[in-house]
C-alpha cells in the first residue's frame, strides 16, 4: 500500500476527493450602521459587517471562486417581537443587504435563512403560543418571509426552522408569486445541538431564547429519522438538502447521499469553527491544516458542498497551492 503514498505526485494522482472553492458557501453576518466591523468574540476572525462593508467582503469571496454566500442578520432587540413582523418587512436588514449584494455582485449566489429566530423576542425559529412553538401558523409567516427575500433578489431560500410542511408551502408561495426560479435548500436534517452556541451570539438571539429547540430540531440520537426528514423535503420540492451540524453528522451526510443521490450539503457550524480557532489560538492545533482536513472530510462523506465560516480562508489557501 505504501508505494502509492511514496511521492507527492503519486498521492495527488490517487487522491479520491478534492476540495475546491466551488464547494464552499460562506455565511456572513450583517448589522445596521455605517462602516461597522464588529468582531464576534466566540468566532475569532468572524465579523458582523454593515451593508456598506458587505459588498467588498462578498467581492473578495467571489474573486476567490466561492459560488454563494448566506446572509444572516443581527437584528436590533427593539425590532424583535413575538409576532416576528420584522421578518416579513421588505425593508428589513436582510432584504436591504440582499439588494445591495445583488447590485454589486449579480453573479454570486445568495442564500437566505427562512426562520424567525433573528426577529423573535422569544428566540425561537417559530411563533410561540402558550409556551409551545406552533407549526402551521409559523409556516404561514415563513412563506411571507421567503417572498420578501425572493423579491429582494435572494436566489436560494434556505428554511432552517424545522417546522413540518414548510418546504412544500414555501415552494407553492414562491411559484404563485412568479419566483419559480428561486431554489430551496432545506435544512432537512437539522439537529438540536449545543454546537450552535457561537452563532446565537453572532446574530444576537442567545439572550432571547428560553429553553431549547428540541421540540422541532432533531434528537442527536437519531439517524433513520434524518432519512425520513430528507425524503419529505425532497418530496415537497427541495432542490438541495442540508445536514447540520457538520462534523458530528458525517455519518448522516453519507447516508443521505447514498440513499437519495441529491445535491447534499453540510453546515460546518459555529461551534465547529470555534473549536478549531480556540485550540489553534492556544497553539494546540495548526489551524490551516485542521481546517482544510475537516473540509475535505465533508467531501469524503459525500457532501457536494459545505457552508463554512472558513470559506474565504480555505479559498485563499486553495489559490496558493
Ligand atoms: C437559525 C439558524 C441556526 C443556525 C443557522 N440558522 C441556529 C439555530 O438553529 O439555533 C446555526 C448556524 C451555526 O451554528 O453556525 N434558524
Amino acid at each position: 500500500m505504501r508505494r502509492n503514498r511514496r511521492d507527492a505526485w503519486n498521492r495527488r494522482l490517487v487522491a479520491e476527493n478534492r476540495l475546491s472553492a466551488d464547494d464552499l458557501i460562506w455565511p456572513v453576518f450583517v448589522v445596521e450602521g455605517q462602516n461597522q466591523r464588529q468582531p464576534v468574540p466566540s468566532m475569532p476572525d468572524v465579523e458582523r459587517l454593515s451593508i456598506d462593508r458587505l459588498g467588498d467582503a462578498v467581492g473578495e469571496a467571489k474573486d476567490l471562486g466561492i459560488p454563494a454566500v448566506a446572509v444572516f442578520p443581527y437584528v436590533d432587540a427593539a425590532l424583535k417581537s413575538s409576532d416576528c413582523l420584522e421578518a416579513v418587512n421588505p425593508e428589513n436588514l436582510v432584504c436591504r443587504a440582499v439588494r445591495a449584494v445583488k447590485a454589486a455582485h449579480p453573479d454570486i449566489g445568495i442564500l437566505c435563512d427562512v426562520a424567525l429566530d433573528p426577529f423573535n423576542s422569544d428566540g425561537h425559529d417559530g411563533l410561540v403560543r402558550d409556551g409551545l412553538v406552533v407549526n402551521d401558523e409559523t409556516v404561514e409567516v415563513l412563506c411571507r418571509q421567503a417572498l420578501v427575500q425572493a423579491e429582494a433578489g435572494c436566489d436560494v431560500a434556505a428554511p432552517s426552522d424545522m417546522m413540518d410542511g414548510r418546504v412544500g408551502a414555501i415552494r407553492s408561495a414562491l411559484d404563485d408569486a412568479g419566483h419559480q426560479h428561486v431554489r430551496i435548500m432545506s435544512y432537512a436534517a437539522k439537529y438540536a445541538t449545543a454546537f450552535y452556541g457561537p452563532f446565537r451570539e453572532a446574530v444576537g438571539s442567545a439572550g432571547a431564547l428560553k429553553g431549547d429547540k428540541k421540540t422541532y430540531q432533531m434528537d442527536t440520537a437519531n439517524s433513520d429519522e434524518a432519512l425520513r426528514e430528507v425524503a419529505l423535503d425532497i418530496d415537497e420540492g427541495a432542490d438541495m438538502v442540508m445536514v447540520k451540524p457538520g462534523l458530528p453528522c458525517l455519518d448522516i451526510v453519507r447516508r443521505v447521499k447514498d440513499t437519495f443521490g441529491v445535491p447534499t450539503f453540510a453546515y460546518n457550524v459555529s461551534g465547529e469553527y470555534a473549536m478549531l480557532k480556540a485550540a489553534s489560538a492556544q497553539g494546540w492545533l495548526e489551524y490551516d491544516k485542521v481546517m482544510m482536513e475537516a473540509l475535505l472530510a465533508f467531501k469524503r462523506a459525500g457532501a457536494d458542498g459545505v457552508l463554512t465560516y472558513a470559506a474565504v480562508e480555505a479559498a485563499r489557501l486553495l489559490k496558493e497551492t
